[in-house]
């Protein structure tokens, strides 16, 4: 039996251990998938600890993606762009780190919203480690610019710098945002998770597709895009479903559907 897992903390709350289950159903492959409460100052013991247990492969989740990063001896075009990493592969005594997010995020807007980005004006909202993430997959599918707000406007000015050699991003602080409708709005601010609204201006979202990163039936921002006439608003449970795939492939060389997992999570879960 393969073993995998993920290490967070906290890490209670994952659903990874079901989307895994869920994928490997498909192929008849037998395997484990834990959920690792590490301590925050342990990760590489932690890592180290599951690595010898007889695991080759494990998940990353906050805030150990930048120590994951550190740990791996080598990485992906993705995972150096990113700076961080959430996927971990042992071959043959090498640590290998791959990131997968930003991949997944594309992905799900593909596939699963079916959405083309080439020549699309993008406003991403956010300049922490998540829009980091997605930023490279993002520019790699040519979008006409990605507008990149921050409420510190600094951040997302030295991000938009970092990533311009990918394509054409343009830094700018929140309060700058006009109300001009774009193509796309992506909410990559941690602000949903406390509850919080951003400050937007009425008429951005109007015709748009609005996906926020965080998933839950209905953040703050979905709530918003909706008054603000979106057309389509989406969470990102497609997204982590769509991460997950690609770790899954990453492990095991097999691609999941990822649809039936997405529609199973919807039912089952509680968001
Ligand atoms: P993550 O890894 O989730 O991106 P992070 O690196 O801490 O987390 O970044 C959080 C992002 O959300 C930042 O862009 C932050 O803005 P600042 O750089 O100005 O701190 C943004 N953010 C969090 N709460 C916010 C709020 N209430 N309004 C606007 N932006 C917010």
């Amino acid at each position: 039996m393969r073993k995998f897992g993920v290490i967070g903390n906290p890490v209670d709350h994952s659903l990874s251990p079901m989307i895994h289950h869920e994928f490997a159903k498909e192929f008849d492959i037998e395997l484990s998938y834990e959920k690792i409460l590490s301590p925050v100052d342990a990760f590489n013991l932690t890592a180290e600890k599951f690595m010898s247990s007889g695991s080759s492969g494990f998940n990353i989740t906050l805030p150990f993606k930048i120590n994951a990063y550190n740990f791996a001896d080598d990485l992906t075009d993705e995972a150096k762009a990113a700076g961080a990493v959430n996927t971990i592969k042992i071959d043959n005594n090498i640590i290998f780190g791959e990131n997968t997010d930003g991949k997944g995020l594309v992905n799900d807007l593909e596939r699963n919203l079916e959405q083309t980005l080439r020549d699309k004006e993008i406003l991403i909202i956010g300049a922490g480690g998540a829009t980091r993430g997605i930023l490279k997959p993002i520019l790699d599918k040519n979008p006409e610019k990605i507008l990149l707000a921050n409420r510190t406007k600094e951040k997302s000015l030295r991000l938009a710098n970092e990533f311009s050699e990918y394509g054409k991003v343009c830094g700018f602080g929140i309060d700058q945002i006009k109300s001009k409708p774009v193509n796309i709005v992506i909410n990559a601010t941690s602000s949903s998770i406390d509850g919080t609204m951003l400050n937007l201006p009425k008429g951005l979202c109007e015709g748009a597709l609005c996906y926020d990163l965080m998933y839950g039936s209905e953040t703050p921002f979905m709530k918003w895009a909706l008054k603000d006439s979106a057309l389509i608003i989406s969470d990102g449970l497609g997204m982590l479903v769509e991460q997950a795939a690609l770790s899954f492939e990453f492990w095991l060389g097999k691609k999941p559907s990822t649809r039936p997992v997405i529609n199973l999570i919807r039912e089952r879960v509680d968001l």
